[in-house]
């Protein structure tokens, strides 16, 4: 059975796209409850301005706050030198770098060119270092950008070697905005595997469009063992027009369980922590194996079919017990 690991977004991804702000001690209990659900990776905060992102202006208090898991690796998302220190002196076992290849989603998320990205993420892996603390870079719109339109494969693995030639462990490819489709995904994949086999390589998808779970099913066909994505289906970019919620973590890991994959993940805890979401944001979530239920759980035989078949033939097959 092949394994797959699973790296949960909802607490950093979701939450800076929601519009009330969840207590300290609800997101420590959630975070809590997701590290007994078998997750390889839990993005918890960002040590972002609290300005700039006032639903994660408690990342210190969220991080010392949480009972740490072993095997769990906690990582937090990083935007400067500023954010690099606090988020170090909280024990981080990663730092998320994030930069995006098209240049005006770079300019409207991060307010820079993406040259002064690029210097001011080197400066951070610089203050970061060769120790204890890994580092991955998230390269937004790689799969196309809301305002540029294309964005070409040969860019995107121009990005991938600057950061791999600064020693980053790994890199992840988000489809920021939802435009990627299953067969691109695949031959980009395809391509950073066979340049960068020593990358830890992850695949962010976001549903904008319906394609998380067919673009899922891509990354896999390359050979993609690692994904991104967010409990009930929470997140967006709130620097990314019409972007919407990312791969909800239930429905993918409902599907790629039924095909014979090893998430590591048990469905029922990610289950009841996804049931747990509406309570804290105030508003469902997109989660579609929340509502509906996986495949297999059946629904009582309603008591008219009963009644029913009490009327037919005690022979007859179409009996229904
Ligand atoms: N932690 C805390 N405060 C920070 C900070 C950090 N990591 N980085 C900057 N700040 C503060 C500064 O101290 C300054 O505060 P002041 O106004 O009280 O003096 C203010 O934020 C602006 O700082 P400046 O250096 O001018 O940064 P900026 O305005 O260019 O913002 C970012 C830079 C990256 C911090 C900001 O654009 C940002 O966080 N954007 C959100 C990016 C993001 O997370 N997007 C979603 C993920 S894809
Ligand atoms: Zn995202």
């Amino acid at each position: 059975m092949k394994r797959l690991f699973m790296q949960e977004v909802a607490t950093r991804d979701g939450f800076q796209n929601e519009a009330v702000f969840i207590e300290t001690a609800d997101k420590i209990t959630l975070i809590n409850q997701l590290s007994e659900c078998g997750y390889a990776k839990i993005e918890v905060t960002s040590f972002t301005s609290p300005k700039a992102i006032p639903s994660l202006r408690d990342a210190e208090a969220v991080m010392h706050g949480i009972s740490r898991k072993p095997g769990v690796e906690y990582t937090v998302l990083v935007p400067n030198v500023r954010g690099a220190e606090r988020a170090l002196g909280c024990g981080i076992d990663e730092a998320n770098l994030v930069m995006s290849v098209s240049e005006p989603h770079n300019r409207s998320n991060l307010r820079m060119t993406r040259e002064q990205s690029f210097s001011q993420l080197s400066e951070v892996i610089g203050v970061i270092g060769q120790g204890p603390v890994a580092i991955n870079v998230s390269l937004s719109t790689v799969f196309g950008c809301p305002m540029q339109g294309e964005v070409a494969a040969d860019e995107v693995l121009r990005w991938v070697d600057r950061f791999a030639n600064l020693g980053v462990r790994g890199v992840t490819l988000c489809d920021t905005t939802g435009m990627a489709f299953p067969s691109q995904v695949r031959e980009l994949s395809r391509a950073v595997i066979e340049r960068f086999p020593e990358l830890q390589l992850t695949l962010h998808f976001h549903n904008t469009r319906g394609m998380a779970l067919a673009n899922a099913l891509g990354a896999l066909e390359a050979g993609i063992d690692r994904f991104d994505s967010s409990l009930g289906g929470l997140g967006g970019c709130p620097y990314a027009p019409g972007a919407s919620g990312n791969v909800c973590t239930e429905d993918l890991v409902h599907m790629l369980q039924l095909m014979g994959y090893d998430t590591g993940l048990d469905l029922d805890r990610v289950l009841a922590a996804s049931a747990l979401l509406p309570g804290l944001i105030g508003h469902e979530t997109p989660s579609q194996i929340l509502k509906a239920g996986r495949r297999l759980d059946l629904h009582p035989i309603p008591e008219h079919v009963h009644t029913l078949s009490k009327q037919l033939p005690s022979n007859s097959a179409e009996r229904i017990s």
